[in-house]
């Protein structure tokens, strides 16, 4: 599968039970809907004095990382636990991984042991399909190489959706930007997908070698949703500059400059990269809306892609999509285990 791939976990072969999250690619508004009135029920349950149910008790779920991760590894141990789950916590680092244990055999290793459902990340763009083959239980996909990350997409639209959505919480008439290396990015390839679907208008940009494939990536994906949804689509283009992508947006999302992913010489230096591409407070001032927002997944690279002070400033959104992660990943693991996931 290659990262700009964007299969339906349908057509992709992989079992149609609603109890994966392999992808978020063909969602339509009404179902990413449900999935944030669910996150909502979820942030209920989180402002209660026990801050937890007992909905998953009985119910174990292993989180199996291959690559490194603070945000979506930490958010769904707390999203398992605050449901009542039990945490099956595996690190690969100090697994038989080590000794050349297949992932395949690893997911029925974890199915013996009892675990219901799998939050995988893994540096194989397609790991998650072949995993939701191998593995009899729930496959919930955490990021898979350059290909996707559907829960970081759910909980960004879960922010944008309270602070700029409309009353239905669409995103229609809404702008925003997605800045900085697209061609290693799984964020933005599932962001691309939520956010057209929510009926934005996106404005992608970044350096010419790490934005390969993506003009006709949005081409594509506006075409889709515009025969889908008319004249309510949102869509994609790729701009030549940060400030025309930051022209009048009501949202900028910086995205990292992936430094183990590079080959060597995608960019000049780091300092070159801010003053081209950097997400300052001088260009938001004089491009964006007033009242523009910041988002950035994180790991951020501050002083590169952004700087410290557009961070950690009033715009700022990133610590509310950390926050958002939680709700947003019981959702998930809830609707896995009704087996009603989209
Ligand atoms: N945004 C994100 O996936 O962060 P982590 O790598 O820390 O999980």
């Amino acid at each position: 599968m290659t990262p700009n791939e964007a299969p339906r976990s349908r057509a992709a072969g992989a079992p149609s039970d609603h109890r994966h999250l392999l992808d978020v690619a063909g969602l339509e508004w009404g179902q990413l809907r449900r999935l944030l009135d669910v996150a909502g029920q979820m942030r209920a349950i989180l402002a209660t004095p026990e801050r937890r149910s007992d909905e998953l008790r009985g119910t174990i779920v292993a989180t199996l990382f291959y690559e490194a991760s603070t945000r979506t590894r930490l958010s769904f141990e707390i999203a398992a636990r605050a449901l009542g789950a039990e945490l099956l916590s595996f690190d690969v680092g100090t697994s038989s991984v080590g000794k050349g244990e297949s992932l395949v055999d690893t997911l029925r290793t974890l199915r013996a042991l009892g675990a219901d459902v799998v939050v995988l990340r893994h540096e194989r763009s397609g790991a998650p399909w072949l995993a939701a083959r191998a593995f009899d239980g729930s496959v919930i996909n955490a990021g898979d190489g350059w290909h996707a990350h559907p829960t970081q997409a759910l909980l960004d639209l879960s922010v944008l959706s309270a602070r700029i959505g409309g009353a239905d919480g669409s995103l229609r008439g809404r702008s925003i930007a997605i800045i900085g290396d697209l061609l290693h990015s799984r964020v933005v390839r599932s962001n691309l997908h939520t956010l057209i679907a929510a009926g934005a208008s996106v404005r992608l940009a970044g350096p010419a070698n790490l934005v390969a494939g993506f003009a006709d990536l949005a081409d594509a994906l506006t075409r889709e949703a515009r025969a889908r949804s008319g004249d309510a689509a949102g869509s994609a283009q790729l701009v030549a500059s940060i400030d025309a992508a930051l022209d009048g947006v009501d949202a900028a999302m910086a995205l990292r400059i992936q430094r183990e992913r590079l080959s060597g010489g995608e960019i000049d230096s780091l300092e070159g990269y801010r003053r081209d591409w950097g997400l300052t407070e001088e260009r938001l001032a004089a491009r964006a809306a007033s009242g523009c927002l910041v988002m950035h997944p994180g790991p951020m690279n501050e002083g590169v892609e952004i700087d410290a002070d557009v961070a950690d400033g009033q715009r700022s959104l990133v610590l509310d999509q950390v926050a958002a992660g939680v709700p947003m990943r019981m959702a998930v693991l809830s609707l896995a285990a009704r087996g009603e996931l989209p």
